[in-house]
């Protein structure tokens, strides 16, 4: 299994976050919604006069995804999708704890890194083709790097509506972005077309009405949120205070010290962040592979 190593401390005290609210608790430095719009902007009401079933059927390029070296559904014992299977369960336990643990919309779960090229698509896709290997877990996996997309490059799928289009026009409702894969328990929102206030759209109203909906509307799905840099582009730590969970991917060995402890100050808000390392290097040594996973750190 890769190394192990908590990278950080995190400055003063963080840990979780309890409330008390339960689940319709408002986040912190989240404004208070106004509840007229809400209801007849929630998915749950716009689903009950348009229906959910229009979910549009696509087809992932699986052996693209295993020629670029992505988890091999059909290889359930390698070394990639044993280590995601160590990779997923501190999250997926946050999940299943997140009423004693008091951890707001704990099924969202943001990938994000201090710069480009960290890993966080290919964590995010095996992520999310980890957890939808399990029979009782679905997976809604989001490209929220809406500046850079590359999930559904990766998975082979084409669509012309995303989350963009989602966010700037309301009369797109969620069933008209929602792909539903040909694995059972993944579905996908691409990102959509480029937007020059892209940012604003994530920062919207309706982006935290939709987090908000999905997360309480779907306990029982894990939405898995691809995102750019945070310290390339302002939008991943908008995105961080709409998810229970972050994750902050690291490569080893190559992102300084520094920058890690910038992208940590900028994720202070949030109720759960973990490290991920990437690319470890004792794990050429040891596997004779080019990239490997640390652990997880509690900031
Ligand atoms: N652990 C790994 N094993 C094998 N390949 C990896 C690993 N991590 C990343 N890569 C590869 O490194 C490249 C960069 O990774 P990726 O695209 O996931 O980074 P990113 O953080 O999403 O980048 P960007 O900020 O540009 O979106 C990709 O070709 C990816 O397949
Ligand atoms: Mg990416």
């Amino acid at each position: 299994m890769s190394i192990i190593e908590n990278a950080l401390k995190k400055a003063g005290s963080q840990g979780l976050v309890v409330d008390g609210h339960g689940q319709d608790s408002v986040i912190k430095n989240i404004p208070p919604r106004d509840s007229g719009e809400r209801n007849s902007d929630s998915v749950e009401s716009r689903e009950a006069v348009y229906g959910f079933s229009a979910e549009q059927q696509v087809i992932v390029d699986w052996v693209g995804l295993a020629e670029n070296g992505f988890i091999d559904n059909n290889n359930a014992k390698s070394q990639l999708a044993e280590e995601f299977r160590v990779i997923k369960r501190p999250l997926v336990n946050n999940i299943q704890g997140a009423e004693n643990n008091g951890i707001n919309r704990s099924n969202l779960i943001l990938i994000c890194s201090s710069l480009p090229g960290e890993g966080k698509t290919f964590v995010s896709i095996n992520l999310a083709l980890s957890i939808a290997n399990e029979r009782d877990k679905k997976v809604l996996l989001i490209d929220a790097d809406v500046e850079k997309p590359s999930v559904s490059k990766q998975l082979g799928i084409n669509s012309d509506r995303g989350l963009i289009e989602y966010l700037e026009d309301d009369k797109v409702i969620f069933s008209d972005i929602l792909l539903k894969t040909d694995l059972p328990n993944l579905s996908l929102i691409t990102a959509g077309k480029r937007h020059k206030y892209s940012t604003e759209l994530l920062s919207s109203q309706r982006m935290y009405l939709f987090a908000e909906e999905v997360s309480r509307r779907y306990k029982d799905r894990i939405v898995i949120f691809d995102s750019p840099p945070l310290l390339v582009a302002t939008q991943a730590q908008i995105l961080a205070e709409l998810v229970g969970q972050v994750v902050l991917v690291i490569a080893a060995e190559v992102t300084p010290q520094s920058v890690v402890n910038e992208s940590v100050a900028k994720l202070s808000n949030c109720d759960v962040v973990m490290t991920l390392l990437n690319k470890t290097r004792k794990e050429i040594d040891i596997y004779g592979h080019n990239y490997s996973y640390g652990k997880y750190g509690h900031l």
